[in-house]
């Protein structure tokens, strides 16, 4: 690949050296090879989304954190599995969803033997906005999920607030429905037990939204 993705290429998106025939498998193997931005220097590999290549629901997250560099799979550490006990909870399968991230290579900082989750520049957030813009071109899904502020400022705007805005449903050319919640990594920070259950009850409840979007398109709006 050489420096098909060196960060000049992609500064102006019309330069990207995304190719524009491959799947999301053919995709996520160019994407290995990603220097759009510096993160490629300190992360294990490119963890790109994953999930059912014909959903009609996507979930954005930030960036993936040190388990999922380690695997090479978005939100398989403790937010994942946070994630995956309130989707069941909301009613939604995993399995038939696409999860994947607004930057592709996990970002930390040394703290003793520790590598520390940093929250991604906007140069690194713009960087790799093409790799997320081809995976929602390749899937067209029909369910948008922003997950936190990252996601949901890459995808909805700079003005854009989860506490303001959980929950609803976006106007966006990106998909017919579009809308965003917290991050469950914020969910893990909660103070104590009592906050934790009580902003878990409040994910699950914004997940129900979209499971309930999710059974209107199958019984209205089949394939
Ligand atoms: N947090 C994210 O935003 N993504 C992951 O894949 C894991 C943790």
């Amino acid at each position: 690949m050489g420096n098909l993705f060196d960060q000049k290429d992609l500064e102006d998106p019309a330069q990207s050296k995304i190719p524009k025939t491959p799947t999301l498998e053919g995709l996520k193997k160019i994407s290995q090879n990603c220097k759009a931005c510096d993160l490629w220097k300190r992360g294990t590999q490119t963890v790109f989304g994953e999930g059912a290549p014909h959903s009609e629901v996507m979930f954005v997250g930030e960036v993936p954190g040190d388990q999922e560099d380690l695997a090479g799979k978005p939100f398989v550490g403790p937010a994942g599995q946070l994630l995956n006990k309130a989707l069941e909870e909301a009613g939604i399968d995993r399995c038939k969803t696409y999860v994947t991230n607004a930057v592709k290579h996990f970002n930390w900082e040394p703290r003793g033997k520790r590598r520390i989750h940093k929250k991604p520049s906007n140069a690194e957030i713009a960087a790799c906005r093409p790799w997320l813009d081809a995976e929602i071109d390749r899937l067209k899904p029909r369910v948008i999920v922003c997950l936190g502020a990252t996601a949901s400022q890459a995808l909805l705007g700079k003005e854009f607030r989860v506490t303001q805005h959980r929950g609803e449903f976006i106007d966006s050319k990106l998909a017919p429905f579009v809308a965003a919640t917290v991050h469950p990594s914020s969910i893990l920070r909660a103070p104590d037990d009592n906050a934790r259950a009580q902003e878990m009850q409040r994910f699950i409840a914004d997940l129900k939204k979209i499971a309930k979007v999710i059974r209107y398109l199958h019984l209205h709006w089949p394939d």
